[in-house]
């Protein structure tokens, strides 16, 4: 098949994930059922994500000095991974996040960056001189690298992707560069200043969010699906009815899918119906890594 490749910067995290009846407030301990730990990180997600579903991927992240570094390479380039361009940074350990499910598949999460929080410009280069076809981002690195990746790739013409997970403030300059904005509703309502509960308010953030320069948005809206909005037009794909027991990575999961989709050429459309059959696989499974299906579980 004809494809492009991707290129994934972001995050790697061992996660670290408690199984419990509810989410703790402030000061309340909770006994759990269970704990496992399973390769994360929104940037690892999305590249095995690629390279399950039949993309050819590129990942650049920084791993940490530690036993969990030297696991995330090899787990990497089992997947298929191009490796080529992974760092390992010689004093930080690596990324870590603390997770809590609670028993409708909702999920808390707190990360300890590690060597994910020196990445910097310099890092990149040469795995952006690489010639691709889209650049995946989400926001578990330094914005400046962030930035300046979006800068270069769209300098070359590639296509920009940014998942702008977790939620932050982004600036006008960087929109304005972006092909595909993948916000869920937390995000999109952070960034057009529109607060998101359903559909009607997920469009209108959607078109405020194209109003400031990103040529797409799509707003992510777990069970409902998701909308699509281009040059001021919205449109909503639903996604397939399944019983959730973990949500953690699905968004993940979705941006991996939507970058293979479209490095295979199919338009928006196809991409985020395939995007949405792919996270629906995902939130039946527990984990973040061990939840992300393969290409012929999606035929
Ligand atoms: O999007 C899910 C991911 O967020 C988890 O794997 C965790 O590592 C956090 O980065």
């Amino acid at each position: 098949m004809n494809r492009s490749k991707i290129v994934v910067v972001g995050s790697t995290n061992m996660d670290m994930v408690v199984q419990a009846d509810h989410i703790p407030v402030p000061g309340e301990t909770v006994l759990s059922g269970s704990f496992f730990m399973n390769p994360g990180g929104k940037g690892a997600n999305q590249a095995v994500a690629v390279a399950r579903l039949g993309g050819e991927v590129i990942f650049v992240s920084k791993l940490g000095n530690d036993v969990f570094g030297r696991q995330f390479s090899q787990l990497f380039h089992d997947e298929g991974i191009d490796i080529s361009f992974l760092l390992h940074d010689k004093d930080l350990p690596s990324g870590v996040a603390l997770i809590t499910v609670d028993k409708g598949g909702e999920n808390s999460i707190v990360v300890a960056s590690g060597a994910n929080a020196s990445l910097r410009k310099e890092d990149l280069a040469d795995a952006l001189d690489v010639p691709s076809g889209i650049l995946l981002l989400q926001l578990e690195i330094p914005m400046a690298v962030v930035e300046y990746a979006v800068e270069c790739a769209a300098s070359k013409g590639i296509k920009v992707i940014l998942n702008p997970a977790p939620a932050a403030a982004l600036s006008p300059g960087l929109l304005e560069k972006i092909d595909i904005l993948t916000p869920n509703k937390t995000e999109a309502s952070m960034i057009a200043g529109i607060p998101v509960t359903d559909m009607g308010s997920a469009k209108k953030a959607a078109i405020a969010i194209c109003d400031k320069g990103v040529r797409t948005v799509v707003v992510t809206m777990g069970p409902l699906g998701a909308v699509i909005c281009e040059g001021g037009e919205c449109s909503v794909v639903e996604t397939r009815k399944v019983a959730a027991v973990d949500t953690t990575a699905a968004g993940d999961v979705f941006n991996g899918a939507i970058a293979v989709a479209l490095s295979e050429g199919k338009n928006m459309a196809e991409a985020v119906r395939f995007a949405c059959d792919a996270a629906a696989i995902s939130v039946t499974r527990l984990g973040a890594q061990s939840s992300i299906p393969y290409r012929k579980e999606l035929l």
